[in-house]
């Protein structure tokens, strides 16, 4: 699909990669961006073309209002998510696992369903950020893996149920990215345009999971050739 006048809407659009959506969306001639956050003032950017809306995914009735703001999208970009780097097993906050459960797996699936009339209407596309440790565990961060992992397959079942009615629905897997959310983790780490514009890339030709980063591409291919070795090399990262 192209980006050029296309209208698109934007979870977690106040910082981070979703900011950087918004920033590219607009810079590439998307028509409309609706911009989606907890807190629609932490939203930075000032264009004509964008439409605050305040959005928990976690919150039904929120998700139930963009939807209908939103019926002329073309792009869903569900981008909102958390990491409470939290073990899966023996964690500290025992919390952790449902907290990021509801946000990157139950939160995004509530986009999907309450998003799909449209995205049939208009033959749109669908844009999931997951993470390449959808893939593979990470012992050290093992609840957000799980709820990766659930959202990835998640976002296959909607591939193939929205497949017949013409919807793109890409699995964006990356590695590290330099934002918040990684703050403390060690360099090398993606900047957020390399992400975004991996993502465009892949709207227009490419497939639908896009592994973005050396790193990403590499645990992609390592699990394709030897999947024991790969998950070895990341249990050893407790
Ligand atoms: N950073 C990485 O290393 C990395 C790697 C792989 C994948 N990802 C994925 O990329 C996406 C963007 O992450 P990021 O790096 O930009 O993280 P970030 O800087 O921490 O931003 C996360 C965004 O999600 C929003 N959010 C959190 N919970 C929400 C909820 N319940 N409802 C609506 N919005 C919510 C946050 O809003 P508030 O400002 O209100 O908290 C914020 O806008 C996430 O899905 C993340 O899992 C990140």
């Amino acid at each position: 699909m192209q980006i050029q006048d296309s209208v698109a809407f934007v979870s977690g659009a106040n910082r981070g990669v979703g900011a950087q959506f918004v920033t590219s969306l607009l810079a590439s001639g998307a028509r409309r961006v609706y911009a989606a956050a907890r807190d629609v003032n932490a939203l930075s950017v000032n264009d004509p073309r964008v439409v605050p809306v305040t959005l928990d995914v976690t919150d039904p009735r929120q998700v139930a209002h963009a939807a209908s703001l939103a019926g002329d999208v073309t792009l869903l970009v569900n981008n909102a998510g958390i990491n409470r780097l939290e073990r899966a097993i023996v964690p500290r906050d025992g919390d952790a696992a449902r907290a990021e459960m509801e946000v990157n797996y139950f939160g995004t699936l509530a986009m999907c369903r309450a998003f799909t009339p449209a995205l049939i209407a208009n033959h749109g596309a669908v844009v999931n950020m997951l993470s390449v440790l959808a893939r593979v565990a990470l012992p050290m961060m093992g609840s957000l893996c799980a709820s990766k992992a659930a959202a990835l397959r998640m976002t296959e079942c909607l591939r193939a149920e929205l497949a017949a009615h013409d919807v793109r629905v890409l699995a964006v897997l990356p590695g590290a990215i330099d934002t918040d959310m990684s703050r403390d983790f060690p360099p090398p780490k993606l900047a957020v345009t390399e992400v975004v514009d991996a993502v465009f890339a892949a709207l227009g030709v490419g497939p639908d999971e896009v592994y973005v980063g050396a790193m990403a591409q590499g645990v992609s291919a390592g699990l394709a050739a030897d999947r024991e070795a790969v998950q070895n090399q990341f249990a050893g990262y407790l």
